[in-house]
């Protein structure tokens, strides 16, 4: 029984009596139906990603919940926030829509993605075979063969409304053949799964209602009828056939109660989900040339384009869960019984993740980290038919119709809680220069990942080295531009690229003029003992070159906030931490700036510290006998500490700040060495509880390789063990720690390791997957 459950949730609330009276409005004012959170969901979240990270909202009946580590908790923790209120209505049916219903014994229950543990999971691997990557595959040509006949239709006629023409039409086809459920209702089924959606997370008028319960009835009506044809041959490859083969040999797994629910729900999530996120991303492309020409000329891009426009825009923009037990969201407590409304897109837009987060960036390379699809045991079943999909639209549309442009029109969106993508997306262009006019080669589909994430070699950006500056013997500045000229992609202090130059990848903080969009800088210093990345870029790169850069990415970020701020470094750690200083001073925040190295001369940007940031700065050079005394530095004090340096001075901050770990925030500059030695290391299992498989990790591969292979998506950036991104949970068996991102307590504790490096140390590990 809940603790806290004496007060209501608007009582509870802080920020209900808030004294923020910005903040207070909002919350008052907050619709999902009106307003301006339909007009731009992830816009009308700034204020409380910002600042108001949950909050209770009256008119919905829900906490809101907008950063994305909170909305990433809140899916990750099934055991506490339970998705059964997923398909609940929103709004609650008039006694007449509620009769209609009922005279339709329609009675949607649990499927896969409102339902509780165990259950969820024991269905959820009974039916996953349809989903495994060499199933989805077989779908592909007929994907292809669709495509191309909706585009046939069109293409010479000038203009279209891709949403009527084409974005509805082929997903619902593949839907249905997906299902295995005949294509003849098409017409009907649009109009049904629409009713469905209004019924479910919309606010329809008592008028509306009345209809939507007739459609909706309706459905629930033609959805059992489907399944009785079914169930007299279900030999076919659709998912529902298989489900009911499956029944025979699980009967209490794959009720029949699931079956007739699932086949409703399943066409809507398999069909609007794919057609509004189809839509919402050539919006986005159409409206931004430079990617939609860079796509256009190269198909390579398109998979992550996909995923950058799922981050930005995606289909879905926010779910459902209801708390099982008291607890806490962003220190706001939350009682057994709560809802919850997690809304994905303001937590794609957080720029505590993403760098630049408003921005579109086909070639970000962290995007499909992005919540879109939800996340843990719950995430979309459905993901990569969806992806697919999207990929093969995009690809068709990019390769037949480059010239297209949007016309002139008023994008409006069905108001929903969930669901979002316009109604009409009306394109014309002049088929007088269609490329196949002039060559029938552009018939032809350009080779194109279907399945699996994008791969990292199309997300290089390229740069030409716009100089390369000796700033101490070791150490080289070098500035990077666009080729073209154009501005590149804003960052912010701490924030990294990586350069990819002769077969190396490396990360270097830049430590340039955020202002100056149109160069990266970034110091290289030489590594004699290293792996030989450093030393080639001194060696052969030159002014001129063009390279490849993934990034700009922050995992370095300096807190929030208005306390004084300490900040150190060691050696070539100085390039994060003068941009911080930097940023720092341009705020009028207080700070001061330690610099320690061996000697003067060997300090890179020692003088323009001492020049630019005066007083505030401090430089330890140990050869002139001006230590850094640590242990003084950090003292009993509470300011937060942001250190970058070798890995003796990062393990002494780290002991001095043991019993207040929150105030070290960290980044080494070294990698750990995890290339992995086949020689040495020994292969293991890793048993996936969540989803029922058992792995092996052969010696010569790490756990993230052999989990991608498996189509289990698992984000990942450095693949060092720095940065923590592929954090897996652990059940049990002993891990060998290999990453720099746990501290000796977590090691401990034995709950997570860094998939990228870290393995078993006897042979069996039991992962929460
Ligand atoms: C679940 C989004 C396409 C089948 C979900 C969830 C979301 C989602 C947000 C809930 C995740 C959670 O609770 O953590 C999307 C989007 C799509 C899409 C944005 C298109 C771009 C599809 C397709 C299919 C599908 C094409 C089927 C072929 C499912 C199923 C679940 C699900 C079966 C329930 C999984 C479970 O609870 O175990 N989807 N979906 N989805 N989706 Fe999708
Ligand atoms: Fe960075 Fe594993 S990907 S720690």
């Amino acid at each position: 029984m809940s603790q806290i459950e004496s007060a209501s949730p608007s009582a509870r609330c802080p920020f209900h009596a808030a004294t923020d009276p910005e903040i207070a409005r909002a919350v008052a004012d907050f619709d999902v139906f009106e307003g301006p959170f339909t007009v731009d969901p992830a816009a009308a979240m700034r204020l409380f990603r910002e600042r108001r990270p949950i909050f209770f909202s009256p008119k919905l009946g829900y906490w809101v919940v907008s950063r994305y580590e909170d909305v990433k908790d809140v899916f990750r923790d099934t055991g506490t926030f339970s998705p059964a209120n997923a398909l609940e209505k929103v709004t609650p049916s008039s006694a007449e829509a509620s009769a209609i219903l009922a005279s339709h014994d329609y009675a949607m229950n649990r499927t896969l993605v409102n339902e509780d543990e165990p259950a969820h999971m024991e269905r959820r691997r009974a039916l996953l075979h349809s989903f495994l990557p060499a199933e989805l595959e077989k779908h592909a040509p007929m994907v292809r063969r669709l495509v191309a006949r909706f585009v046939d239709r069109f293409v010479d006629r000038g203009e279209a409304d891709l949403v009527d023409e084409l974005l509805w039409e082929v997903p619902l086809t593949v839907a249905l053949h997906f299902l295995g459920v005949p294509e003849d209702d098409m017409d009907v089924l649009r109009r049904y799964s629409i009713a469905h959606t209004v019924n479910t997370w919309g606010r329809p008028s008592p008028d509306q209602q009345v209809a939507v319960a007739e459609a909706v009835g309706n459905f629930w009506t033609y959805s059992g009828q489907v399944l009785d044809r079914m169930r007299l041959d279900p030999s076919g490859d659709g998912w529902m056939e298989y489900a009911l083969r499956r029944q025979r040999e699980l009967p209490d797994v794959v009720t029949d109660s699931y079956l007739h629910s699932m086949m409703m729900a399943g066409i809507v999530a398999a069909h609007e989900t794919t057609a509004h996120a189809t839509a919402n991303a050539l919006r986005l492309l159409l409206e931004d040339r430079k990617a939609w020409d860079e796509v256009c000329r190269d198909a390579a891009l398109i998979p992550n384009a996909v995923e950058e426009c799922l981050r930005l825009s995606g289909s879905i923009i926010a779910w459902r869960r209801v708390a099982l037990k008291d607890v806490e969201i962003a220190g706001q407590p939350i009682a057994a019984g709560d809802r919850i409304l997690v809304v994905m897109t303001s937590a794609n837009h957080d720029g505590r993740h993403f760098e630049n987060p408003d921005m579109l960036d086909i070639r970000r390379d962290n995007t499909t980290d992005h919540l879109s699809f939800g996340y843990g045991a719950h995430q979309c079943l459905g993901k990569n038919l969806a992806r697919m999909e999207m990929r093969i639209l995009l690809e068709e549309l990019s390769r037949r119709l480059p010239h297209m442009r949007l016309a002139e029109q008023r994008f409006d969106y069905l108001p929903t809680i969930s669901f979002r993508g316009p109604d009409h997306l009306r394109v014309v262009w002049d088929p007088a220069r269609n490329p196949e006019r002039a060559d029938d080669r552009a018939k032809t589909p350009r080779p194109l990942q279907l399945l699996g994430s994008p791969p990292r070699s199309s997300l290089a950006r390229p740069v030409r080295v716009a100089a390369i500056d000796a700033l101490t013997d070791d150490v080289v500045q070098i500035a990077l531009a666009d080729p073209e000229g154009h501005d590149l992609p804003p960052w912010s202090a701490g924030a990294h690229v990586d350069l990819l130059v002769g077969g190396f990848q490396r990360k270097y903080s830049l430590c340039g003029d955020p202002g100056d969009r149109k160069r990266y800088v970034v110091a290289v210093k030489r590594d004699a003992a290293g792996r030989g990345g450093s030393l080639h870029i001194h060696a052969e790169l030159r002014a001129g070159d063009t390279i490849g850069i993934l990034g700009p990415k922050n995992l370095f970020r300096l807190p929030d906030g208005s306390e004084r701020i300490i900040l150190v470094a060691g050696g070539i750690g100085i390039t994060p931490i003068i941009a911080m200083a930097d940023r720092l001073k341009s705020q009028g925040r207080r700070y001061e700036v330690h610099y320690c190295g061996r000697t003067r001369a060997a300090m890179a940007y020692a003088d323009r510290l001492e020049r630019d940031h005066a007083a505030a700065a401090h430089v330890h050079v140990g050869e002139e006998g001006r230590r850094l005394d640590l242990a003084a530095l950090v003292g009993a004090g509470r300011e937060a500490i942001v250190a970058c340096g070798p890995d003796r001075m990062i393990d002494a901050l780290q002991a001095l700040c043991a019993d207040a770990p929150d105030r070290l925030r960290f980044e080494h500059f070294a990698a750990v060495e995890t290339l992995l030695d086949p020689a040495v290391e020994a292969p293991f299992e890793a048993e996936l509880r969540d989803s029922g498989l058992t792995l092996t990790v052969p010696a010569d591969r790490t756990l993230l390789q052999v989990l991608r292979e498996a189509g289990i998506d698992l984000p990942s950036d450095c693949e060092e063990g720095l940065c923590g991104s592929c954090e897996v949970g652990v059940v049990d068996g002993e891990v060998d720690h290999r990453d720099m991102v746990l501290t000796a307590k977590e090691r401990a504790e034995n709950k997570r390791m860094m998939a990228c490096c870290s393995r078993s140390r006897n042979g069996r590990i039991g992962l929460s997957l």
